[in-house]
């Protein structure tokens, strides 16, 4: 595609230029954009880029690992911030959701500037901050920050804003489409295995979890999610949905296990297909394939004795559950 071509040589060119000989900061989270833009600064600029990734304890089974091996391949040091107890302890007993998000997002953001003051005062010459804000987030920020609409979730972005910080934001994508940052991926020859991947929210599997989230509730969450996207994958239906996602709720419900009453927790399963996530339809998953993962779920997951499929498209419903 020689527009992407031509943009991308275009924002390498650029990029170099601001930057100079400094060094820039970036907020990855494995997810796509943030891992496209840390590629193409790391082609731009080599290790004068560094990227952090923080464990907020609210990521998917295996998904620092894979974050790491993945970046570790590619030749690209990441500074890694285990910052779980933290967030476990700042979301003790909140059940809203947009509390939920707004904690998560000031305690994202005072992690990150702690690690960047850190950093500071290791190599002075930090100057820059990227963010792989996409149009749509600016788009999104403008509706919101409006008074006429109706705010329906606030949505956080890791790296956040970097208040008080020294350091001036550079966003390459901030004109682009998703799907646009997924063709630099390609030309940039990042793997499928990183550029296919489903978007995941800011907050993590703490807007997945309704209600309280616990060090007990993740594991349970995680357990059945890997399992969903497993399966997904072995039937090659992952790159055929948009996202997809389980969700954990707080309710309990009864069921019969061999002769006894069981009394446990419900999972409901979300998938959706979308252009850009402002709108989606649920994802017309084959029934055997459903009733495939829902025994394995409850088969393997302690605490949870009922699957139920998410048949909701957006609007009316949101694609997360909070
Ligand atoms: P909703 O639930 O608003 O989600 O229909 C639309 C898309 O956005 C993702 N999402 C987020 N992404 N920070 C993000 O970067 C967030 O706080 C956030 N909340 C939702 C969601 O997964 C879906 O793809």
């Amino acid at each position: 595609n020689w527009r992407m071509e031509d943009f991308l040589e275009k924002k390498i060119r650029e990029i170099r230029e601001t930057v100079g000989e400094n060094k820039v900061i970036l907020g990855l989270s494995g997810g796509v954009d943030s891992s496209v833009l840390a590629i193409l600064l790391n082609k731009a600029i080599g290790n004068n880029l560094i990227p952090i990734f923080v464990d907020t304890g609210l990521l998917r089974l295996n998904e620092k690992s894979e974050v790491v091996e993945n970046f570790e391949d590619l030749g690209i040091d990441l500074v890694i911030v285990d910052a779980q107890e933290k967030f476990f302890e700042v979301l003790k007993g909140v059940e809203a959701p947009e509390e939920k998000r707004k904690i998560i997002g000031h305690t994202f953001i005072e992690i990150f500037n702690e690690t960047a003051k850190k950093l500071l005062e290791k190599h002075g010459d930090i100057k820059f901050l990227a963010q792989g804000t996409l149009y749509p987030d600016v788009i999104e920020s403008k509706v919101c920050g409006s008074k006429s609409a109706a705010k329906i979730k606030t949505h956080h972005n890791v790296g956040g804003l970097p208040e008080k910080l020294p350091f001036k934001v550079i966003e390459p994508f901030r004109n682009l489409f998703k799907d646009e940052v997924r063709q630099i991926g390609k030309i940039l020859n990042i793997p499928e295995k990183i550029i296919n991947r489903h978007p995941f929210p800011g907050p993590g599997l703490a807007v997945r979890i309704i209600g309280e989230v616990t060090k007990e509730s993740v594991e349970k969450l995680r357990k059945a999610d890997y399992i969903f996207i497993e399966e997904l994958r072995k039937e090659n239906l992952y790159d055929k949905v948009w996202q997809a996602f389980s969700v954990l709720l707080p309710i309990k419900t009864v069921g019969v296990m061999g002769d006894y009453r069981s009394y446990e927790n419900v999972i409901a399963l979300r998938a959706v297909n979308s252009e850009d996530g402002m709108t989606a339809d649920w994802a017309k998953l084959p029934s055997e394939f459903l009733n495939q993962v829902a025994k394995r779920i409850i088969n393997e997951v302690s605490g949870i004795n009922r699957v139920v499929y998410d048949i909701t498209s957006k609007p009316p419903a949101t694609i997360e559950w909070e």
